[in-house]
């Protein structure tokens, strides 16, 4: 199609990507989806064309293969590229290291370079609140927290891709990169269709959740009920899903107006912490049913509290959460079920 505007959405077929490519949909842009299914399932493209009722553009690419995913640029003109690609489980990270730093390096750093040669000036990044670590003396953080040393090689993999764009424009290169820190995102698009597909055992607390009262998982242990919070557990910021989609639009759509050699940085939060317990019983008031788990230790590397300053997303994008936890826990639910029912 001639005058689609086409946007590259890397690892389009993931969590965050596949919800991102409807909201792109429904605001007149054509994604192109860029995945090599490592870490995703063909299903979600099922899912993507039923909400759509489109054929979905995709490819099977990796995006550290320059030359395969050069080929992408070559076969489409883009007006923007948003780079979702990459492993994000942080204990993995931990084990296998290089893997992380390969893959989430090698990928941001192709984008990057084929942006430029293409002449695709308007990039929106993956970040992740995992750079502002803990916090000193602070539970809500503004994107000028300072950044915390990473404590697993994948939140480094973030900080060091943020470096790396900023080293890029330093140089004068003619970007505009937005990099989104999003904090805990969770639920799924209310159809059901699409929605959080952890390959093999969670590691979130969403999935645990819902896979436990499935009964696909036992028990749900809740990491530590000590820490200095209002009920002994941790506090996060959970944001839905298509909320977190909506940003990237959003994001698009503001970098599209700026001149070019820039850019920023915006927290995608809800501004509200919500604890563990808070989730279990909220899911436990959607799904009218009692959920089976105890207390267990403290995981190795929680913060205590963290959620997020949302000032600037408001005041620079113009985006703001519009749906609360107790929405996001019923569509992961009603995902939960749907899947099940298949
Ligand atoms: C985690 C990562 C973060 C990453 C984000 C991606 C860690 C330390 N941090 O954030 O870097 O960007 O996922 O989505 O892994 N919990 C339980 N029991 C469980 C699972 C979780 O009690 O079985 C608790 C955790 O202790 C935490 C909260 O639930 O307090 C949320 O955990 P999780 O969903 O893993 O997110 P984060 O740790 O905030």
């Amino acid at each position: 199609m001639k005058d689609s505007k086409y946007i590259l959405v890397t690892g389009g077929a993931g969590y965050i990507g596949s919800h991102t490519v409807v909201e792109l949909y429904e605001n007149g842009f054509t994604p192109v989806i860029v995945d090599d299914f490592r870490n995703s399932h063909y299903s979600v493209i099922e899912g993507l064309e039923k909400i759509t009722k489109t054929d979905i553009i995709y490819r099977k690419i990796d995006v550290c293969n320059f030359n395969a995913f050069e080929n992408i640029f070559i076969e489409f003109s883009f007006v923007g590229i948003i780079h979702f690609a990459a492993y994000k489980a942080v204990g993995e990270s931990v084990l296998e290291p290089i893997k992380y730093y390969r893959n989430n390096l090698d990928g941001l750093l192709n984008c990057l370079e084929l942006a430029q040669i293409y002449k695709v000036h308007d990039i929106v990044f993956s970040s992740s609140c995992t750079v502002y670590g803990e916090p000193k003396g602070v539970n809500v953080v503004t994107e000028n927290t300072s950044v915390q040393p990473a404590n697993s090689p994948y939140g480094n993999t973030k900080q060091i891709g943020e470096e790396i764009i900023n080293d890029v424009i330093n140089s004068g290169a003619e970007l505009k990169i937005l990099k989104l820190r999003y904090f805990n995102p969770i639920g799924a698009h209310d159809t059901g269709l699409i929605g959080e597909l952890p390959i093999g055992k969670p590691n979130n607390l969403l999935p645990y959740v819902t896979q436990t009262a499935i009964g696909t998982l036992e028990k749900l242990i809740v990491f530590g009920n000590d820490y200095p919070t209002h009920d002994g557990t941790c506090v996060r910021d959970y944001v839905h899903v298509c909320d977190v989609a909506n940003a990237h639009v959003k994001g698009l759509e503001w970098l599209m107006k700026q001149n070019s050699n820039m850019t920023d940085t915006v927290n995608i939060g809800t501004g509200k912490g919500t604890s563990v317990l808070e989730i279990i019983h909220i899911f436990e008031k959607v799904s009218e049913q009692l959920l089976n788990w105890e207390f267990g230790n403290r995981r190795e590397g929680d913060v205590p509290e963290i959620y997020a300053d949302v000032t600037k997303a408001e005041q620079l994008l113009d985006w703001k959460a519009n749906r609360n936890v107790k929405d996001a826990i019923f569509d992961a639910w009603n995902w939960e079920l749907k899947r099940r029912n298949e």
